[in-house]
């Protein structure tokens, strides 16, 4: 049986049924699916029965793994709850147990709740992220995704014009910084420079232009520091307005694909010292940075 498509809203998200992600997917399936990634840019699959394999198999369809970047967790760093190839996008800690309210890993975790997309601050980004529900919480705890490319469609012309070929400096630190939080160690900050991006980045399989922000970009090449801060303010406050905003409320074993080069996320709100959240997130790069596939030249002073 063919796989079915039921669009979310006419142009972003849609939910895909009778397919089995288990298992080895039909040619025609798998084109399909990316068909309707390159379209929707945001893909619900519900009731997903994955084990961690499974689910890296199917993301290795859409290129290759991305390792994340570990949060140094003080006497314990080495113990992972998952393996190495995930995200942890849990509020677990290494033994299964809800953190502490204090812990850093739910410090560096809370840049989860700001406007991002994932691994902008990678000179190579991510091209998608698979995010897998293992359990929620009963309330709260839903996921944001905003269509940047509606959002960049509807930019007035002259702001399309003058955002042409503008790079913004992107950093993991900035995203932390903007939540207070700065106890880097110096090699996580060595490990990490800053990258540059494209503001506006053209999608090869559409065609479609679209606005590339995350909380991660602190400045634009070229223009003094608060006027491009006070720029990607704007576009952001833009970019989510609830008109390009879908909500997902996640229900236990949905698997929810996003394209990073297109949209933004952010999670919402739970009692998060109280229910157990656990998400597994695989994350697929892209094909190289986002000036270099462009042409554009771009270093960072
Ligand atoms: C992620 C992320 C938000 C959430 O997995 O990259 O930002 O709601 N998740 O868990
Ligand atoms: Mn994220």
């Amino acid at each position: 049986m063919a796989i079915e498509i039921v669009p979310i809203t006419p142009g972003f998200g849609a939910e895909i049924g009778d397919v089995d992600l288990s298992r080895p997917l039909a040619g025609e399936d798998l084109a399909a699916i990316e068909e309707a990634f390159w379209t929707y840019a945001v893909l619900v699959f519900p009731e997903q029965k994955l084990t961690g394999d499974q689910h890296l198999a199917f993301a290795a369809n859409f290129g290759p793994h991305e390792t994340t970047i570990q949060v140094y967790r003080p006497g314990k760093d080495k113990d992972l709850r998952l393996r190495k190839e995930f995200a942890d996008v849990s509020n677990l800690d290494p033994e299964g147990q809800i953190w502490g309210r204090d812990s850093r890993t739910r410090m560096f975790q809370m840049a989860n709740r700001i406007w991002h997309t994932d691994s902008s601050f990678k000179r190579v980004p991510a091209l998608a992220s698979l995010l897998y529900a293992r359990s929620i919480p009963p309330i709260g705890g839903h996921t944001e995704f905003a269509d940047e490319r509606a959002a960049y469609d509807a930019l007035p012309e002259e702001t399309k014009a003058r955002l042409e070929g503008l790079v913004a400096e992107h950093c993991i630190v900035h995203s932390r910084m903007r939540l207070g939080f700065t106890a880097f160690t110096e090699e996580e900050r060595a490990g990490m420079p800053p990258v540059p991006q494209l503001l506006v980045r053209t999608l090869p399989q559409s065609g479609r232009k679209t606005l590339y922000l995350a909380s991660h970009a602190g400045r634009i090449l070229g223009m003094p520091k608060a006027e491009g801060r006070a720029l990607i303010d704007q576009l952001m406050a833009h970019a989510t307005q609830r008109q390009f905003v879908y909500t997902h409320r996640w229900r236990p074993h949905d698997l929810v694909m996003w394209d990073d080069r297109c949209t933004m996320h952010r999670g919402t709100d739970f009692d998060d010292l109280r229910w157990p959240r656990d998400m597994q997130r695989a994350t697929v790069s892209d094909v190289a940075n986002s000036c270099e596939q462009e042409g554009v030249q771009a270093a960072l002073a």
